[in-house]
């Protein structure tokens, strides 16, 4: 038996959010003044629910709608190895419970049983009650080791647009809300496939995860509020861009760009986004793959145990994770696991 677990998220008081927010709003904002946009029309087409991706009338970004018919997403025309993707976003508004809005990069449409995925997932909210989000990794298929970590924002999401940015390099992953780095993941040689190495496509998608998205699934999305719309402007990809079926033949025009990639400001996370990180993370972050020991008793290689943060999560148990995102459409994720009710307790 897997003991129900509950997951507890103290209530910071007022001063000290505001002493935070005063924190990130000073982070050093450079490295996202600068990005070389795309606009929607020249690079990236609809993945699927073409009638609900609703481009802007200047062409630069899209809306994407769920109603009681179809979701719909997008995917970027070309594929990169080795990229910085980022969008401002603003998510739907009002009552979302059961809708999942992914922004991520992946390469499963070419690769179907060996691809890379990297997610933001944000996955509703019920009313009165913060929105949640995960972030996660797959590589090379391996799809049956999540690396989940669950957050709440310092922000509603659906009131204005904020800068949401994955960057991947061949040395770490790095997620971004704002200039904020939310996460690192280092690349380890013990990770070996685990880490991406395949060029993957950005992809954005809004969808019906009712079975498991919000609180495991026991809040389904209402289509009385439809059609929920998320929207994404100022879209950007920095990085090299490939072909991939050459690439694994090994080309390699590439290391310039990855040079200038990795000399690009963001990708390093210098001692102030550091502080800014853990400071996210003591404050934001309620699961961490790394301490759940129902499902990994051995942490995956690339876990730093943190005896703090260890003591903090020792009671979470699992949660209901959907998958990758292979089955975005209408197909619905299958899962025997027992579930925990991620409700928090403020
Ligand atoms: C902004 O980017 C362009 C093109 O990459 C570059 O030439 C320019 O120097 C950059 N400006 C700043 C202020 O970094
Ligand atoms: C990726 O997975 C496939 C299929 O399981 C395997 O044949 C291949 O060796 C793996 N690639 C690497 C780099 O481990």
């Amino acid at each position: 038996m897997i003991p129900k677990a509950r997951v507890v998220i103290p209530s910071p008081p007022l001063s000290l959010l505001l002493i935070f927010l005063l924190f990130f709003s000073s982070a050093n904002a450079a490295a996202f003044n600068n990005l070389t946009t795309i606009p929607f029309n020249d690079g990236y087409s609809p993945l699927f629910g073409d009638s609900n991706v609703v481009r802007s009338p200047d062409g630069n970004g899209v809306r994407l709608n769920l109603d009681r018919f179809s979701g719909s997403g997008f995917v970027s025309s070309n594929m990169y190895k080795y990229g910085f993707f980022s969008a401002r976003i603003k998510l739907p508004s009002a009552y979302t419970a059961g809708i999942c809005v992914a922004f991520y990069t992946s390469n499963g449409d070419v690769f179907e049983k060996t691809h890379d995925e990297l997610d933001f997932e944000f996955l509703g909210n019920i009313p009165g009650k913060p929105w949640r989000f995960q972030t996660n990794l797959y590589g090379n298929g391996s799809t049956h080791r999540g690396r989940e970590e669950r957050y709440r924002l310092w922000f509603d999401p659906s009131k204005e647009f904020h800068r949401y940015s994955i960057l991947w390099t061949a040395k770490n992953i790095i997620f971004y809300i704002d200039e904020v780095p939310i996460r690192e993941v280092i690349r380890n040689e013990e990770m070996g496939a685990d880490y991406p190495s395949k060029p993957m496509s950005l992809y954005a998608t809004i969808w019906d995860a009712s079975d498991w998205a919000t609180s495991g699934g026991k809040y389904k999305v209402n289509y009385k509020y439809a059609p929920f719309v998320s929207e994404y402007k100022d879209l950007a990809i920095e990085g090299c861009s490939v072909n991939p079926i050459q690439e694994l033949s090994g080309g390699d025009a590439c290391s310039e760009k990855l040079d200038k990639l990795e000399a690009q400001d963001y990708a390093t996370v210098t001692p102030r986004r550091r502080l800014a990180m853990r400071r996210f993370r003591q404050r934001f972050m309620y699961y961490s793959y790394c301490y759940d020991t129902l499902r990994y008793p051995i942490s995956p290689p690339e876990c730093v145990i943190d005896p703090a943060e260890r003591m903090r999560f020792k009671d979470t148990g699992r949660l209901r994770f959907g998958g990758s995102h292979r089955r975005h459409s209408k197909l619905r994720s299958r899962t025997s696991t027992p579930v925990v009710e991620d409700d928090q307790a403020d």
